[in-house]
């Protein structure tokens, strides 16, 4: 880790400076001039990131906070978001997991000219599904959303569940230097060809996390957004039981967290129903467990010493799904996606049978000249390209890709949410619907959906430094 601060640490100086309360975790919400209509104003601006005793840093941001303002609407109503760029360089918004037309999809040179500082562009479409959604620049994401540009999109439910109190969480990492400004080595290449720009600082909701209150009996439901340019969190909630009742937004069979960690790469969003089950007066540690070696307490939740309810609510917790197209896996065109590249991908490869005996200065001179990560065999340079594959529109679609590298990938898909069917080869247990799925190292994973939204899409890592080292591609639904 190059800088000084540790998530560790910077809590451990966090709780000697400050005395616990909730408002830390509020959100503000977006300013509408009429229901519907947001303005986001994307420019520089400071934030209390690090606790005391370090100072406000630098960031760029939406609205003067970080995150931006929470854009919140019911099912099906109509969104008119108004973007202002008031930084000094170009910048779109990308409405990330919406199944949006492609002309409000904010991809720069793709779907509409980049928004030159001191211009404007106005997104209009429709919320149709319900869920936890966000939305980030899609111009040089890699920095841009690494110096604060995001926001929660939450689309409820026309009936949503019951619950005592919701919480919307946006766990970014910041790579901060000793006077907490953010490092400026964006793009570096090591990162680039490794797990990306990991940080030193994590935070909910753009401050390191005060302990939280909550009340024995209570039932929370929890939006998860990780924002993070490569931060991947497996966290483990003690002795809570947290259900899972929606991925990415979409709806799933409300079920337990697999192996008590909840994983949630770059890009991704979980729905949790916790029931506090904890005795009065105990603490609950959430421990981010990904980096076995590194884990941290990234919030301790204090059970206040009156109860809210003797015993747990029986209320349920099912959320109506969405309207998307089911595909039929029997008859679903397949295309095979094979990511290739970054540090010891060679080896990889060789050990997939997939090599072509490159040895590693030929890998090294192939990653400074033409890219580091590559897309069934390119990689790609900006948003300008010719579409990798070109799928036949309102058909069923299965897409086996497979991990040849030595990291893990957040694989994001635009326009669509897609099934996740199998593991290497092992049917999922929820045949859950998501926009962004985590490969492991070698992995193989098959997704499938109907291509029913025409139009050039982005298909990408969202670990922001490989999509930025060409891990990118088009999809053309036509
Ligand atoms: Cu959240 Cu193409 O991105
Ligand atoms: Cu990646």
């Amino acid at each position: 880790m190059r800088s000084a601060l540790s998530p560790t640490l910077s809590r451990r100086g966090f709780l000697a400076g400050s005395a616990a309360s909730g408002t830390a975790f509020a959100l503000r919400p977006a300013w509408a001039d009429t229901p519907g209509i947001f303005t986001l104003r994307a420019a520089p601006g400071r934030a209390r990131l690090a606790p005391y005793p370090w100072g406000e840093s630098d960031i760029w941001c939406y609205g003067g906070t970080v995150p931006g303002p929470e854009i919140r609407v019911r099912q099906g109503a109509r969104l008119r978001i108004v973007v202002d760029n008031a930084l000094a360089e170009d910048t779109t918004v990308h409405w990330h997991g919406l199944r949006v037309p492609n002309a409000m999809d904010g991809v720069p040179h793709l779907t509409q000219p980049p928004i030159v500082p001191g211009e404007s562009f106005v997104y209009e479409f429709d919320a149709v599904d319900a869920g936890t959604f966000w939305y980030h620049p899609h111009q040089r994401s890699f920095e841009q959303v690494g110096r604060g540009l995001y926001g929660p999109l939450i689309v409820e439910e026309a009936t949503p569940p019951r619950v005592d109190r919701e919480l919307v969480w946006v766990l970014d990492d910041w790579r901060l230097t000793q006077d907490a400004s953010i490092a400026a080595d964006f793009g570096d290449f090591h990162d680039m060809s490794h797990g990306g720009r990991l940080g030193n600082t994590v935070t909910i909701n753009g401050r390191v996390p005060d302990a939280m209150p909550v009340r024995a009996g209570e039932r929370i439901r929890l939006r998860l957004i990780n924002s993070a340019n490569a931060r991947i969190f497996a966290l483990d909630f003690g002795n809570l039981a947290p259900q899972v009742i929606a991925l990415d937004g979409q709806p799933v069979a409300p079920h337990s967290v697999p192996g008590g960690r909840l994983v949630l790469g770059p890009a991704m969003r979980a729905d949790l129903m916790i029931d506090v089950t904890t005795e009065p007066g105990a603490t609950v540690s959430v421990i981010d467990r990904f980096f076995a070696k590194d884990a941290y307490a990234l919030v301790d939740l204090t059970v206040a010493e009156t109860p809210l309810r003797d015993a747990q609510p029986d209320w349920s917790m099912d959320l109506a799904p969405n309207h998307l197209p089911e595909p039929n896996i029997g008859r679903a065109h397949r295309h095979e996606v094979t990511f290739t590249g970054g540090m010891m991908g060679g080896m990889v490869e060789r050990k997939m049978g997939l090599s072509n005996g490159r040895g590693m200065r030929g890998m090294m001179n192939r990653m400074h000249d033409s890219g580091i990560w590559f897309v069934n065999g390119v990689a790609a340079e900006g948003h300008i390209l010719d579409p990798m594959l070109t799928l036949e529109r309102d058909a069923s679609h299965v897409i086996a890709m497979t991990n040849a590298t030595a990291f893990h990938h957040p694989i994001h898909l635009h326009g669509h949410s897609f099934r996740v069917l199998s593991r290497d080869g092992t049917p999922t247990a929820h045949r859950e619907w998501q926009d962004t799925v985590l490969m492991a190292p070698r992995e193989r994973v098959e997704i499938a959906f109907v291509a029913d939204n025409p139009g050039d899409w982005m298909f990408h890592c969202h670990i922001l430094e490989h999509q930025a080292g060409g891990m990118m591609g088009v999809i053309r639904v036509a």
